[in-house]
């Protein structure tokens, strides 16, 4: 007989397992399944957090060998043991997939291994280790994730052509790197190879990089990252990759037109992008419709279009984030228990972990403009923040948008040390309605980096003291 639960959820990343806890913790009996081997999806196995592990290590070895004179500390002899620092990124991915189980185990949470299939719209056939076991469910979540959006004509093969996935776990230093994309994972990854020695050249498609961030933290962070050794063909495309036996040749041909190039690398990372996943889950056998890109729609509480039927997370589309399917994954659990869950899609922060960070929440000014909103803007700079200045870290700025009319906070824009974690202030600001001026007379701790972030909403009213 097919075991039955209230829910079933079919993927454990961050979206699907946090899903599954919290409609446990509401009193609902629930199932995981996840295929993977291990739970906590493309975040906690091959992204956010191998990613975080390698910038903060690779950060360590290259401020050791480069950045610690200016502070009157002189070292030699600095030597990379990189098996060690790839050792060391295994553990804590280990200790935190483990941990998701420990999770589920306390909230009982059934945790099932194998690869769900749609039968129907709430019946599930898993497919693990021991054979096919039979599921039904009076509401199934997908939460199924996504996956590195291939190159047509490049073959990826996870020694010289990777995608994020082999980038995390490069046996070698690569003397020479191409990275295909200036997006988040281009960059983030990019930054870990170059810091360890890598030549890293950006091809991006567009003429900006981090495009869909706002214009001035693009130019910025462009000549940050130049200034640390990075190349960049903007508005430039990939026409081929050949591999050879030494390594591969890229051609790049810019897109207006005009002469092709060749560019020479022993490793090619290809980030362009992410495309949602629901390869075999049968949806077909369920009816849940899909777009024409692969996403599944849902309405504003995670519906698709068949009655019980949710899904969550990258599988939907919208900001591809660990943190932004968590928030649907609680909604959902909610909505199932009968509350009223809902996200906030306008206030979703993303942050870009290079050194400095960048980070962003709410409109871009670019965005503004063209809705029409007139908008005023407070910008200030970490160069005149004294606690940027005492630890060395002075590049960049934050920049906040308010409405002319209201002064409401509309967005808010940050290059800087522990930008990822300033802009959680920008963010609570904005969820509950703030104006510049609430965060401009609210007291910040002195000689503190979010003094940079009062500054710059004082700056919204022209009344910043410190430039
Ligand atoms: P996923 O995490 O992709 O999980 C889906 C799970 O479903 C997978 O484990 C998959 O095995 C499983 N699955 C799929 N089909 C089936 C099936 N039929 N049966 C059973 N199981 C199935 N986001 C951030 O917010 N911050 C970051 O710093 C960050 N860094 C990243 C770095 C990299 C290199 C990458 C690639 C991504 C990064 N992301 C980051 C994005 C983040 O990983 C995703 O947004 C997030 O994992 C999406 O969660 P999800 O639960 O929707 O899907
Ligand atoms: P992305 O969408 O951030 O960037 C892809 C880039 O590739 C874009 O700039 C695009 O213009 C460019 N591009 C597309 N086709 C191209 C082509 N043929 N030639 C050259 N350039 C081309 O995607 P990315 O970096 O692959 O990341 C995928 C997802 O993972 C993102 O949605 C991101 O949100 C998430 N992620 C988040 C992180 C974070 O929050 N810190 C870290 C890493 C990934």
């Amino acid at each position: 007989m097919a075991a039955a639960y209230d829910v079933v959820v079919i993927g454990g990343g961050p979206g699907g397992y946090v899903c599954a806890i919290r409609a446990a913790q509401l009193g609902l009996t629930v199932a995981c399944v996840e295929k993977r081997g291990a739970l906590g999806g493309t975040c906690l196995n091959v992204g956010c957090i191998p990613s975080k592990v390698l910038l903060q290590s690779s950060h360590h070895y290259h401020t050791v060998k480069e950045g610690l004179a200016e502070h009157g500390v002189k070292v030699s002899g600095v030597e990379l043991d990189l098996p060690a620092m790839m050792l060391r990124k295994d553990k804590v991915v280990g200790d935190f997939t483990k941990g998701v189980e420990f999770l589920f185990k306390k909230n009982k949470v059934t945790y099932i291994k194998g690869t769900a299939k749609l039968t129907g719209a709430t019946t599930i056939d898993v497919d693990g280790a021991d054979g096919v076991m039979q599921l039904t469910a009076k509401n199934v979540v997908i939460a199924t994730g996504s996956v590195s959006a291939p190159l047509p004509g490049v073959e990826v093969d996870e020694t010289a052509i990777v995608s994020s996935t082999g980038a995390l776990a490069l046996p070698k230093v690569p003397k020479t790197m191409v990275v295909i994309g200036a997006g988040v994972i281009g960059l983030e990854l990019g930054s870990v190879w170059a810091r360890l020695g890598a030549e890293v050249t950006v091809v991006e498609f567009l003429d900006k990089i981090l495009p869909p961030f706002d214009d001035d933290v693009s130019k910025q962070m462009q000549r940050i990252l130049e200034r640390q050794g990075m190349s960049f063909k903007l508005g430039h495309k990939v026409a081929a990759v050949a591999k050879g036996k030494s390594g591969c040749t890229v051609k790049v041909e810019p897109v207006k037109g005009g002469d092709a190039a060749e560019i020479s690398a022993d490793v090619v990372l290809v980030a362009i992008g992410r495309r949602p996943y629901t390869e075999g889950l049968g949806l077909e056998a369920a009816g849940v419709a899909v777009s024409d890109r692969g996403f599944i729609p849902v309405d504003a509480h995670g519906r698709t279009n068949v009655a019980g039927v949710y899904a969550l997370g990258d599988v939907v589309g919208g900001l591809m984030l660990a943190h932004k399917a968590e928030e649907e994954g609680v909604a959902v659990a909610e909505t199932l228990a009968g509350q009223a869950g809902h996200v906030n899609h306008a206030v979703i922060p993303s942050v870009v972990y290079t050194h400095p960070e960048v980070a962003s929440v709410g409109k871009t000014e670019r965005e503004l403009k063209d809705e029409g909103i007139v908008y005023s803007v407070g910008k200030f700079p970490f160069m005149a923040n004294s606690r940027a200045k005492a630890n060395g870290e002075s590049l960049g700025f934050v920049k906040v948008l308010a409405d002319k009319r209201t002064d409401r906070v509309l967005g808010a824009h940050l290059i800087g040390p522990g930008a990822g974690e300033l802009i959680a202030e920008v963010a609570m600001a904005m969820e509950f309605g703030a104006s510049a001026e609430d965060i401009a007379r609210t007291c910040h701790a002195h000689p503190s980096l979010s003094e940079a972030v009062k500054e710059a909403a004082m700056d919204v009213g022209k009344r910043a003291i410190h430039i």
